[in-house]
């Protein structure tokens, strides 16, 4: 069975959703671990009721980027994961956490616009009539890396962040899932910036 550690820095909507597909069998995989980079947050409850593993790496404990890179790195390999999954982890990963294994990220927006901590916000400000969600491969850039998947999400005249986020998420939950399934369970390979499924 793959293993899959989930990085949270909030409610955790992404990581419930990873962990009712496990339960359903629609992700032939299991969730290892959770961390995240604050402690007393929804998504560490939410493992916690679901009796996953976790732990917590605050940036601050470390004297700079590097060592908690590095110290981070250690928690997730020693969970031994097939795939490391950020989902809602709103801190750049550094090499050393990014060698740990293929890291999967969803960002709220359709990358490569609006990339950064404020996708929807950001999207809304400059009118755009339809934005989404995006899945794609992490690397050291801010969600530069390549792109597996996209889901389109059309903005309503009295959209506010809060409320075109929540739709967003309803289709990200479903894309998260189903990328996670195929990366896990068909293989992949990456050619320049295309990531393509099946047997490497
Ligand atoms: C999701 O919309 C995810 O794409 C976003 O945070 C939300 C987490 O929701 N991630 C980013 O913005 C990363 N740049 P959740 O805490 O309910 O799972």
């Amino acid at each position: 069975m793959s293993r899959i550690v989930v990085l949270v820095s909030g409610t955790g909507s992404l990581l419930q959703a990873l962990l009712d597909a496990q339960g359903s069998g629609q992700l032939p995989a299991q969730v290892v671990a959770v961390g995240a980079d604050r402690a007393g947050i929804a998504g560490l409850d939410r493992a916690e009721t679901a009796g996953v593993p976790t732990f917590v790496a605050p940036v601050g404990d470390h004297p700079d980027r590097a060592a908690w890179d590095r110290a981070l790195a250690a928690q997730v390999t020693a969970h031994r994961p097939d795939l490391v999954i950020t989902a809602g982890f709103m801190k750049i990963l550094g090499p050393a956490t990014l060698a740990t294994a293929p890291v999967l990220n969803t960002h709220p927006a359709l990358l490569p616009a609006f990339p950064g901590a404020h996708g929807v916000r950001d999207a809304l400000a400059y009118g755009v009539k339809v934005t989404g969600s995006t899945a794609h491969l992490v690397d050291e850039g801010m969600d530069t890396g390549p792109i597996i998947d996209q889901r389109v999400v059309p903005i309503a005249e009295d959209d506010t962040e809060d409320s075109l986020h929540e739709r967003i998420k309803v289709l990200e939950r479903e894309m998260l899932v189903e990328v996670a399934a195929d990366l896990l369970v068909r293989g992949f390979t990456v050619d320049g910036r295309r990531v393509v499924l099946g047997p490497a």
